[in-house]
């Protein structure tokens, strides 16, 4: 193989990678993938799903998806049967503004999670990260934010 034929593979591998969205909201998704699963999918019981929820959640409220990130979450989620409540979503306040941002980007974006979201739905910013911290909440405080938003059907 010449030498142009594998920079040539190299570059295109590289597009590729690049096109199919795996950037940093990729690599953060990461740390989500032993709870949440790598096709999102969580585990019945124990972690909820990111497939077709997280669209449901943002519309509801951008800043509480932002909020679960920064301080985690405790409580019990249902969703389409999917009970949970005995495990906590750990806290990710340690991230950088455009991780959070890149990872949640990430996940409604994946898994067929766009077709969900309206067509003018704008990307999560870094900025809108940053107004959701120093809050200090706890993952109670985040669940009762949440049951407000009443996601349970
Ligand atoms: C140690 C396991 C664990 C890790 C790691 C984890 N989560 Fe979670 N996550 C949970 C659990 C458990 C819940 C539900 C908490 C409950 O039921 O009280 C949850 C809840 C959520 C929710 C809220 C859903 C709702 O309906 O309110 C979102 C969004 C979420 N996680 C996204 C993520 C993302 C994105 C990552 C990676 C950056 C991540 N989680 C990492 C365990 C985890």
């Amino acid at each position: 193989m010449s030498r142009t034929f594998l920079w040539a593979l190299l570059l295109m591998l590289l597009i590729r990678g690049l096109a199919l969205g795996q950037g940093e909201g990729a690599k953060v998704f990461e740390r989500c993938v032993p709870c949440h699963r790598g096709n999102g999918t969580g585990m019945i019981g124990l972690y909820p799903p990111l497939v077709k929820h997280a669209p449901e959640v943002v519309m509801r409220s951008r800043s509480y998806l932002i909020t679960v990130l920064l301080y985690g979450v405790q409580g019990k989620i249902d969703f389409e049967g999917q009970k949970t409540g005995y495990e906590i979503m750990p806290s990710h306040y340690s991230l950088k503004d455009e991780e959070v941002a890149a990872v949640l980007n990430h996940v409604l974006t994946s898994w067929g999670n766009d077709k969900l979201l309206p067509k003018d739905f704008k990307p999560i910013s870094a900025d809108e990260v940053k107004a959701e911290r120093g809050k200090n909440l706890t993952k109670q405080q985040v669940y009762e934010i949440r049951k407000e938003l009443k996601l349970e059907k």
